[in-house]
C-alpha cells in the first residue's frame, strides 16, 4: 500500500478532500464497497415495504466507519466509504445511522460529510466500538430493520462479544470483514493466539490452525460462531473470498441474516464479482 498511509489512523498523509481526511486504501477496497453497495441497493425494495408498514424504522450501523471518503493512490481516485454509501441508499433511505470510529478527526469528517438537509438521523459515537457497544446499541431502534457493517483493519480491533451484542436485535443483518491475510501475517507473533480468541469468541480453532498457511481454516469456526448467535439456523451464514492480483486470499466477507429474504438477496448479489463480469461460484 502507498507510503502516504498514516500507520496509526490509516488516513492519507498526502491527500485531503475539502480539507477533510480521506482513508488511504488499495484498489481491493472497491470490491468490498461494491458488495456492500449492491446489498444496500438490492434491499431498497424490502426496506420500502417495511417502512410503509409504519414499523420500527430502518437503521444502518457502522462500527468502524472511517472518515466517509477514501483515496486510492494507484489510480488517483476518491471514492465513497461505507457510511456515505449507506447514506445514499436508494428507494428507501435509512431513518437512523449509527456511526462509530476510534479517531476523532474521522468522526468530525463524518459530521460534516453527512450534514445534509433532510438526511437520516445520524448518531456519531467516538471511541472504541467494543467499549462503546452499549452506547451504540442505545441508538438502534429496538424493532428496526438493521444492517451493521463491521470493517476492522485487523483482528485485534474487534471483540466477538461486540457482535454478540448486535445479534440481540431481532432484525440485524451483519456484514463482517474477516481480515484473512492480516491474521496470516501476524499469526506467529507472541500472544496473537489470544487476539484470535477474542476476535473469534472461541478457542475451538486452535486444534485446526497451527501455522499461518492454515489460517483459512478459521472460516468454518467463524461461521459456527455466527450461527450460534441465532443467524441462519439452516446454515445460511455465507462468506465470500476476495483475492488480490496474485490470487492470494486478502480477506473474506461474512454475511449473516435471520431473514430468508436477506439471505436470498446476498446470495444473488454475490453471484458475480464487483465488476459483474466474473462468476464467483
Ligand atoms: C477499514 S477502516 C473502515 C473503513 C470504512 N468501513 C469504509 O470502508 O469506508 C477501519 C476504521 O476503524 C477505525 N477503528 C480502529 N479501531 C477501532 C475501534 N476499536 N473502534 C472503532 N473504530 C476503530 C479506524 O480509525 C478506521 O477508520
Amino acid at each position: 500500500m502507498a507510503e502516504c498511509r498514516d500507520r496509526t489512523t490509516g488516513n492519507c498523509t498526502r491527500e485531503r478532500e475539502d480539507h477533510l481526511p480521506v482513508q488511504c486504501v488499495g484498489e481491493w477496497a472497491k470490491e468490498k464497497h461494491d458488495f456492500i453497495r449492491r446489498y444496500i441497493e438490492a434491499t431498497g425494495g424490502p426496506r420500502k415495504k417495511y417502512a410503509s408498514k409504519g414499523s420500527g424504522g430502518l437503521c444502518y450501523v457502522d462500527l468502524f466507519a472511517g472518515p466517509g471518503r477514501a483515496y486510492i493512490a494507484k489510480t488517483n481516485e476518491f471514492i465513497d466509504g461505507t457510511p456515505l454509501i449507506a447514506a445514499a441508499a436508494p428507494l428507501q433511505p435509512y431513518s437512523t445511522l449509527v456511526l462509530c470510529d476510534l479517531v476523532d478527526e474521522n468522526i468530525e469528517a463524518l459530521r460534516v460529510r453527512l450534514a445534509r438537509p433532510g438526511g437520516a438521523g445520524a448518531h456519531f459515537v467516538p471511541g472504541d466500538c467494543n467499549a462503546m457497544i452499549d452506547v451504540i446499541a442505545s441508538h438502534i431502534p429496538k424493532h428496526a430493520l438493521s444492517l451493521a457493517v463491521v470493517d476492522p483493519f485487523g483482528a485485534s480491533a474487534l471483540d466477538f462479544a461486540t457482535l454478540r451484542r448486535l445479534a440481540q436485535f431481532a432484525r440485524m443483518d451483519l456484514i463482517v470483514h474477516f481480515p484473512t491475510m492480516g491474521i496470516k501475517r501476524n499469526f506467529a507473533k507472541p500472544d496473537y493466539d489470544k487476539t484470535i480468541d477474542r476476535f473469534m469468541g472461541t478457542d475451538t480453532w486452535r486444534t485446526d490452525v497451527r501455522e499461518p498457511d492454515q489460517v483459512v481454516r478459521l472460516i468454518p469456526h467463524m461461521k459456527r460462531q455466527l450461527v450460534a448467535l441465532g443467524y441462519a439456523k439452516d446454515d445460511e451464514v455465507r462468506e465470500i473470498e476476495v483475492r488480490n492480483d496474485q490470487r492470494g486470499v486478502l480477506y473474506h466477507l461474512f454475511f449473516a441474516s435471520k431473514s430468508p429474504l436477506g439471505n436470498k438477496i446476498w446470495k444473488s448479489i454475490t453471484k458475480t464479482s464487483a465488476t459483474g463480469q466474473r462468476e464467483m461460484f
